[in-house]
């Protein structure tokens, strides 16, 4: 994937998963407004958004326009729905960037130039004291969007905290590079994508198909424990953009695509002789 000059990997698949993030933090922050409206005279959830953006970017690039900053803020600003960002980019000239780039915006923003795995556990911290004032349930979301492998186990760590229970997860990831990771470096250091999953503490999930010439197989992953009276995911699949509910037929066909080569689907569809170790 071509990286520009200022660290951002961009392809022909960059629109399309700009387009996407947009929609579905539009969905995500319209839920969150419908809540907060609902039950806005209650004390046990904080009335603010909070978003988290692991891989920020400068919030505007020559390559492809808007960035995930930009965008969430536009959505949020269109809904009138109150926020808390948390910026986090390893390159502290991109940071810079993206304070001018967001100016315009009415937003409480933390920025955080450093490492991601590092800045997950202090954002965790601090959105900790957010809740701890009167035990408010925080509502919101986070995004990695990585060029490279994605901070699964910060992020299972991290999740399995109470006061980020109601916090969603969405992830924007390369299952061709999971698979690679796992079969070039082992399984003591990278797992394979059905595992990560497993091991986040979250209850429902929905995956997005990757398009059927994309050889990196780019794709998205939504996590929350919200669920309705049947214990099924209460976010609506939003199958116009090809996600699909985890536990359905469709969602385990995606996931089983995404997770293991063709050569493994194929020997695990073999027949084992007894006796014939072939
Ligand atoms: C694919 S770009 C994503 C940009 C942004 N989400 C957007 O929509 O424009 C990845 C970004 O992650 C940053 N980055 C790479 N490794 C990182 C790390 N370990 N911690 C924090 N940021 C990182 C890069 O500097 C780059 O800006």
């Amino acid at each position: 994937m071509p990286i520009n000059s200022s660290g951002q990997g961009f392809s022909e698949n960059t629109l399309t998963k700009q387009d996407h993030f947009r929609y579905f933090v539009d969905v995500h922050l319209g839920i969150c407004k419908g809540i907060f409206d609902t039950y806005q005279n209650n004390f046990w959830l904080s009335h603010k958004y909070y978003y988290i953006d692991l891989n920020a970017g400068p919030g505007i690039t020559e390559e492809y326009g808007e960035g995930s900053p930009v965008i969430f803020l536009q959505e949020a600003t269109k809904r009138q729905v109150q926020t808390r960002c948390h910026f986090v980019d390893v390159n502290e000239t991109v940071i810079e960037a993206l304070k001018k780039n967001i100016s315009i915006f009415p937003c409480q923003a933390e920025y955080f130039p450093y490492d991601n795995h590092l800045a997950i556990k202090k954002i965790s911290e601090t959105l900790y004291q957010y809740h701890k004032k009167g035990n408010k349930k925080l509502y919101g979301l986070l995004y990695s969007d990585e060029n490279g492998t994605v901070p699964f186990d910060e992020l299972t760590e991290v999740f399995s905290q109470k006061h980020l229970q109601t916090l969603d997860i969405l992830i924007y990831f390369s299952a061709t590079t999971v698979k690679r990771c796992l079969k070039s470096f082992g399984s003591d250091k990278y797992k394979r994508l059905t595992d990560y999953i497993y091991k986040l503490p979250k209850k429902h999930w929905q995956i997005r198909q990757a398009q059927s010439d994309d050889k990196q197989q780019w794709s998205f992953l939504f996590g929350t424990n919200w669920e309705n009276k049947q214990g099924k995911m209460g976010y609506p699949e939003v199958k116009q953009l090809k996600f699909y509910d985890l536990s359905s037929q469709k969602g385990q066909s995606i996931l089983e695509s995404l997770a293991y080569t063709n050569k493994e689907k194929q020997e695990m569809m073999q027949p084992k002789i007894p006796g014939l170790d072939i």
